[in-house]
């Protein structure tokens, strides 16, 4: 079985600016710099047939390439459930077409539509259990007006999880080009 996602690669700039802002948190698991990027879409377990199909309906996507900046901070999960950390993602029309394709190839593909509502993010930490909100604020208040130039997107990327003692590690399986 293969665990599949969509996502978006980011340039090492990017990531090695994000991975600098791990520390001081208790409880944290910080996201490696290597396996920093924006998910489009989760898939989960599938067989060969299934990978294939998503690939063959990835590869159909034509969406044109465009630019992403990164929009402060926030998390998933409140009160004293903070899941999650992540970096915001400036508002993007053409990322917004994106997903869309992307979701639209995966159900083609015969998989089941995502009911949450697309929400893009690059996850920087996750909390086990959870913690409390207000471990958490002075990092929410420092890094509030985190922003970088924007970088482009060429690509977006079919990867694999693989889970392990150590944490996840992601393996880019295909890159499908945008648009230029
Ligand atoms: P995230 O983008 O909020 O971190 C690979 O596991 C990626 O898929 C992660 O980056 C993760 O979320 C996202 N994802 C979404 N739903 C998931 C789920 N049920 N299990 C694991 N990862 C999930």
């Amino acid at each position: 079985m293969f665990r599949l996602f969509v996502g978006i690669a980011l340039p090492e700039p990017v990531r090695d600016r994000l991975a600098g802002l791990a520390g001081g948190l208790p409880g944290a698991r910080w996201v490696d710099a290597d396996n920093l990027h924006v998910t489009l879409r989760f898939i989960g377990e599938v067989g060969r047939d299934g990978a294939d199909d998503i690939h063959h309906a990835l590869a159909r996507i034509r969406a044109p390439a465009f630019e992403l900046g990164l929009s402060g901070v926030g998390c998933f999960g409140s009160g004293r459930k903070v899941r999650a950390l992540w970096a915001g993602i400036g508002r993007d029309a053409r990322l917004a077409h994106l997903q869309e394709k992307v979701e639209s190839a995966v159900v083609r593909a015969g998989f089941a539509a995502e009911r949450r509502k697309f929400t893009p993010h690059v996850t920087l930490a996750r909390f086990k259990g959870g913690t409390d909100g207000a471990r958490i604020g002075a990092f929410l208040e420092r890094n509030g007006d985190l922003a970088e130039s924007p970088f482009p997107v060429r690509a977006f990327t079919l990867f694999r999880s693989h889970l392990g003692r150590e944490g996840a590690h992601y393996e880019a399986l295909v890159e499908y080009e945008l648009d230029a």
